[in-house]
């Protein structure tokens, strides 16, 4: 059945604010948004409105007790001009797996993928085709009942709105193996893209800042012996500059989008790929060694983010030039060309919107 949804326009575009030669990430919004709500058990009413505050009870279930999840996705422009997704239905999947662990609803693929697509037409001209940028997508989805009490909500919303970006990260990072706090462990809600597991990483991030680190690499819950994923984005490690291992999806972790796509491209490419656990022990001996040739981390923000220098209890351990890596050099190469048509693929993965 076609979905019907509701558009009204705003009467003032805000584009020409958008410095597009200097976009800061996440600062600036696009037009419109899209907003459909979950009453009396069914999705009703979308609608995609102008961009701007919406309005919430002071007891607003979700800022309560956490039933908030949300998703990231970019769309590019090809040489034709047309706007391209990359990978909306993973996307749209995920939020789902992720709305399963909260206790929210599931939204059907087809009204996310409308709203979607019917969006990304109407902000088209928000997509920036500066070499590294690209329009950033934010679905969320969060519970609306306005009630004190501890169960899951009966109301929720999904909202999309995009923002034009740049490079999440502009230069090599430098990342600190965490030993005293836990994003995630064994039953809890690690592979969920939940507001809460990235709530709990602001003090611990901000300790680290000011350690001068730009991120964390977290450890597992039980003794702080395996890493598990960064704290915007999954790991890639590449010993003797041929094989590549990331941490296994054992629940901990997001499954990655970036995370899959650099797996099947590599693999694709003869490279050893290998998902496991990996200790912090064999990490730091390939760094003394002089072994890890490349370590980098992937996500839809950062696409691939270069790990210049490991600390690790107190030892800071250099990694080679980013310039000169081979792999990770290649995955942002051909991912970017891949997001912007450039290359063809045969994963359907760059869709026409
Ligand atoms: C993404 O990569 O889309 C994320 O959600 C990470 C966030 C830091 C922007």
């Amino acid at each position: 059945m076609a979905i019907s949804i509701k558009i009204s326009k705003t009467p003032q575009s805000r584009i020409h604010l958008c410095d597009f030669e200097n976009i800061e990430f996440g600062k600036i919004f696009s037009d419109h948004m899209f907003r459909v709500d979950y009453t009396d058990g069914k999705w009703q009413n979308p609608e995609i409105l102008p961009y701007g505050p919406i309005s919430i009870a002071p007891s607003l279930s979700a800022i309560h007790y956490g039933q908030a999840i949300f998703e990231g996705m970019k769309a590019f422009k090809n040489e034709m001009g047309e706007a391209l997704l990359f990978r909306p239905i993973d996307n749209a999947k995920r939020l789902n797996i992720s709305a399963k662990r909260m206790g929210m609803p599931e939204i059907p693929e087809e009204l996310y993928l409308e709203g979607l697509s019917q969006l990304i037409q109407l902000d088209k001209d928000w997509i920036p085709t500066k070499e590294g940028s690209a329009l950033y997508v934010r679905p969320f989805m969060f519970a609306t009942d306005d009630f004190v009490g501890v169960r899951p909500s009966m109301n929720y919303s999904f909202i999309i709105f995009c923002c034009p970006v740049n490079s999440y990260y502009p230069k090599p990072i430098k990342v600190k193996i965490e030993e005293t706090y836990v994003r995630a462990s064994s039953g809890m809600a690690g592979f969920a893209k939940a507001a809460g597991n990235y709530g709990i990483s602001m003090l611990p991030s901000f300790e680290a800042k000011k350690e001068g680190y730009d991120q964390l690499i977290w450890t597992d819950g039980q003794n702080h012996e395996y890493v598990e994923e960064s704290g915007t984005t999954n790991l890639f490690f590449v010993v003797d500059n041929n094989l590549v291992l990331t941490p296994k999806l054992d629940g901990n972790i997001l499954n990655g989008i970036t995370r899959d796509t650099c797996i099947t491209l590599l693999k694709e490419k003869g490279y050893i790929v290998e998902e496991r656990k990996i200790k912090v022990s064999e990490i730091i001996e390939w760094c003394k060694a002089g072994r890890l040739s490349d370590c980098f981390g992937t996500g839809t923000a950062a696409i691939i983010a270069k790990i210049a220098a490991i600390g690790y209890q107190g030892t800071d351990y250099e990694l080679p030039d980013a310039a000169q890596r081979e792999v990770s050099n290649y995955l942002y190469k051909t991912i970017y060309a891949i997001q912007c048509g450039k290359i063809k693929e045969n994963h359907n993965w760059s869709v026409l919107v």
